[in-house]
């Protein structure tokens, strides 16, 4: 048995932190921020980094309008743009999408190339990531992907709509700065859709194939923190109390998948985003149910934990699979997600290239249970139908 933890990552959690954000990158000369569309800007959060870059000196560039689904050659662009402006430190203020970009524009700032290049096709990438990245400092405005606290970033190939992963121990963030304040910030419908997605990496870290100690502990912490904290967010969205336990769970999950990655509802809500641009937390959401039912007799008792933390009592595998089926299900009727993916509009889907995009994804071989063609194609048959078996 083995169970190792690395974690360079500094973590603070303070209520209008924002406020005083240059404490945490004190020999910044040049800071070069990545951010989403308009969000930061219409709240006043881009003219506080404004004023905090300019009593102290430090040349600022701003770069708005992260997508969703970011393709390959947007962050190649933003990385040319950081290049030319000579930052020193880059800020990912936003999403899970501003948190990857500014990682991976991090990356290649000092290890070259296009951010494709260090994503593997078929186990080989064109290049290796070998030098540490710019220093860089995640502050997350949703809880859920946990980039700030993961070693990986996503993006998307602009010609094949491929979406994949990359990972390396010098993605983990210098530092991950969650402020309540901004989270109070975010739409109900994003609350719960980011939440989705926290709640997914939580339940693939804690019962992941590859489980350790380490991952296991954190991997149960998120779930018990989301547990407890996301309908609350929901209801309640000025209690910067829960706000900064549902971050806080959100981190943790991260922390888990950084140890033992995600599985199998994240390797098939990979291409529902990256051909269909179905925001990410949504298409993890979409995937739940048929992963949790497909794992049930493979998971211990874990399930079982899992359904005890939302107050229900665990049973045989079938039923604490189904009771948390049923949970999950509550959730998504409460807020409004629907996981039948034949709403969607997408007309006819390609299930066998949907499938053979999601087996592409290295994370699925660490799902508690191997996974063929044939089952991940009748998986997504049951997301289309928006059932569980
Ligand atoms: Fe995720």
């Amino acid at each position: 048995m083995k169970s190792r933890i690395f974690y360079p990552t500094e973590v603070v959690i303070e209520a209008g932190g924002h406020r005083s954000l240059l404490t945490y990158m004190p020999n910044t000369k040049r800071l070069f921020a990545v951010t989403g569309h308009n969000a930061m800007e219409k709240a006043g959060v881009l003219d506080t980094l404004r004023a905090q870059c300019a009593s102290a000196s430090i040349d600022l560039c701003i770069h708005k309008g992260i997508s969703t689904n970011p393709l390959h050659t947007d962050v190649d662009a933003v990385a040319d743009a950081c290049r030319a402006f000579g930052a020193d430190t880059i800020l990912g203020l936003g999403g899970g999408s501003s948190v990857d970009v500014a990682k991976m524009v991090a990356m290649v700032m000092t290890n070259g190339g296009s951010c494709w290049d260090y994503i593997s096709i078929g186990g080989e990438s064109l290049r290796k990531i070998e030098k540490p990245t710019l220093p860089m400092i995640a502050v997350p405005t949703t809880s859920g992907t946990g980039s700030e606290s993961t070693p990986y970033a996503v993006v998307t190939h602009a010609e094949t709509m491929m979406k994949k992963g990359m990972g390396h121990p010098y993605l983990y963030p210098t530092t991950a700065l969650l402020d309540p304040e901004l989270l109070a910030l975010m739409p109900l419908e994003q609350v719960a859709v980011t939440g989705f997605d926290a709640f997914g990496q939580a339940l693939e870290g804690y019962t992941s194939g590859r489980s350790t100690l380490h991952s296991e502990f954190y991997g149960y912490s998120a779930l018990k923190l989301i547990a407890e904290n996301f309908e609350r967010v929901y209801d309640c969205p000025d209690d910067l109390e829960a706000k900064a336990k549902m971050a806080w769970g959100a981190t943790l999950a991260g922390l888990s998948i950084g140890l033992v990655d995600v599985n199998l509802a994240h390797a098939m809500s990979h291409p529902l985003s990256g051909r269909f641009d179905i925001q990410h937390g949504r298409a993890v959401a979409l995937c739940t149910a048929p992963a949790i039912w497909f794992n049930r007799a493979d998971v211990g008792d874990k399930y079982g934990q899992t359904v005890a933390l939302f107050g229900h009592s665990a049973g045989s595998s079938d039923q604490s699979a189904e009771t948390l089926i049923k949970v999950f299900y509550r959730l998504t009727e409460k807020f409004g997600v629907d996981i039948e993916l034949k709403n969607y509009g997408l007309g006819d889907v390609d299930m066998d290239a949907v499938t053979t995009d999601a087996l592409e994804i290295g994370a699925i071989n660490t799902n508690v249970k191997p996974v063929t063609h044939e089952d991940v194609r009748l998986l997504f048959t049951h997301v289309w139908e928006g059932r569980y078996a």
